[in-house]
């Protein structure tokens, strides 16, 4: 592994300022700084200016969970990533939460992508079938057309700062939580890599970071880290509890430290 794992915490819509700066405080007493794993929280838009001012920078880094692809005017309830330009390195983008409960379309999602890079914010771009129609065997289907309509008014030099969450609905812990098996999400991040190769090329295709999401925990994150290609995990559920997040980032540190012997 040439690269930092990168671990993501996605806190969903958990946690007021206090309950966030309590988090922050723990996971600052359990985590030091990793020089292979990159540590990203991603905290509701409430609390991104609060916990900005308690981090350490150089142990995380922040996220936000969504934007709005307008930079500004008027529209009622949202935040664009020109507002946020300053306060977050990364943006979640077309979440399945987002796009089951909000209705957003592979349209919406690419318009979000190119404000995200026009701003300078990393998307982190989510793609994940449902359990039907992983039933029905259109997963590759739907992969192909989330990732492709996302990413399409990219250029070849922006596509190479983007990053792709592999989350099958079907095992986020809120949506069911089977537990997927590395096998399967080895062959998928192969796919999502061919795809990206397809359109931008084999170098392209080997440098954009890939992650895994869906139930990941400090008992079933080693799993996922092993798997070649998979960079890193986006993490849910687990990433509310400090024991379980710091465990997460030891485990990565530990796959990081592994790969380099091998390496060497
Ligand atoms: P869980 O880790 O709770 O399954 O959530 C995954 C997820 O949706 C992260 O974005």
């Amino acid at each position: 592994m040439d690269r930092k794992i990168l671990i993501v915490g996605n806190w969903k819509m958990n946690l007021n300022v206090s309950q966030a700066s309590l988090l922050v405080q723990r996971l600052h007493e359990r985590i030091k700084i990793h020089r292979g794993v990159e540590i990203v929280l991603a905290p509701t838009m409430l609390t991104l200016q609060p916990v900005s001012t308690e981090i350490d920078r150089r142990k995380f880094r922040l996220s936000a969970q969504d934007a709005y692809s307008k930079d500004e005017g008027a529209y009622t309830g949202q935040v664009s990533f020109a507002m946020l330009r300053d306060l977050v390195s990364y943006c979640i983008i077309g979440h399945s939460e987002r796009r089951i409960y909000f209705n957003e379309t592979l349209d919406t999602v690419k318009e979000k992508v190119s404000a995200a890079v026009r701003n300078e914010i990393t998307p982190i771009i989510c793609i994940g079938e449902t359990k039907i129609e992983r039933q029905s065997g259109e997963t590759k289907q739907v992969l192909h057309d989330q990732l492709t309509t996302a990413i399409a008014d990219l250029t070849s030099s922006e596509i190479d700062n983007i990053v792709i969450a592999y989350e099958p609905v079907w095992a986020i812990s809120t949506f069911g939580g089977e537990i997927a098996k590395p096998n399967d999400i080895k062959d998928i991040i192969n796919f999502i890599r061919d795809q990206i190769s397809h359109l931008y090329g084999l170098g392209t295709a080997k440098r954009i970071r890939v992650l895994y999401g869906g139930s990941v925990d400090d008992n079933t994150v080693t799993s996922y880290l092993e798997i070649p290609g998979c960079d890193g995990a986006l993490v849910g559920g687990a990433s509310l509890n400090y024991h379980k997040f710091s465990g997460i980032v030891d485990k990565a540190s530990l796959v990081y430290q592994k790969s380099k012997i091998r390496i060497k």
